[in-house]
């Protein structure tokens, strides 16, 4: 059975590796691990979870835009399992939006990324899958995809000035809507 695992924090370890490659996505560990992610993630009002947040170590990650108080403009989609993921931007565009991640609670930041990319991944059925992606959904992909290299949205902000509290976030989505 699978079950919601605790969500790794700013700090741990498992944040900071390099993940590694999934070699054979129908092994009963990674099916655990698979089972774990969705689980955790359905336990939570996240868009997106990265094996190395439920310290799993492997190059996983879900994605799951849906709208939500945390992000009232995301699109609807069936959350999609991604395996050994890799991208690359179309074109040079980029754009700065607001992002929040699970594993650092409390705080949103904005942060600059590519608006349109091509995607390849291998799916839980184990097939090779190329899409592209756009906007909030290519923003999620991204957020999730530095995860598997250690890296923190954090990492990418331009400015500290760029990072607020959820609280402030939260006033500052108020106070937009209708405008
Ligand atoms: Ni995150």
């Amino acid at each position: 059975m699978s079950q919601v695992r605790e969500v790794a924090q700013l700090g741990a370890e498992a944040l900071r590796l390099q993940a590694k490659e999934v070699i054979d996505i129908h092994s009963a560990e990674i099916q655990e691990v698979i089972g774990d992610m969705f689980t955790t993630l359905a336990d939570t009002n996240g868009v997106g979870l990265a094996a190395p947040q439920i310290s799993a170590s492997w190059r996983m990650m879900i994605i799951a835009s849906r709208p939500s108080e945390r992000y009232p403009y995301a699109p609807e989609m069936e959350p999609v399992l991604m395996s050994n993921p890799s991208f690359e931007s179309v074109g040079n565009a980029r754009e700065k939006d607001w992002e929040g991640c699970l594993s650092i609670p409390g705080i949103r930041a904005q942060v600059p990324r590519f608006t349109r990319i091509i995607v390849n991944y291998t799916s839980t059925a184990g097939e090779s899958i190329s899409q592209e992606l756009e906007g909030f959904v290519a923003r999620v992909f991204q957020h999730e995809y530095d995860h598997l290299d250690g890296l923190v949205y954090l990492d990418r902000v331009e400015s500290n000035r760029d990072i607020i509290s959820e609280g402030e976030f939260v006033k500052l989505m108020g106070s937009s809507v209708g405008t």
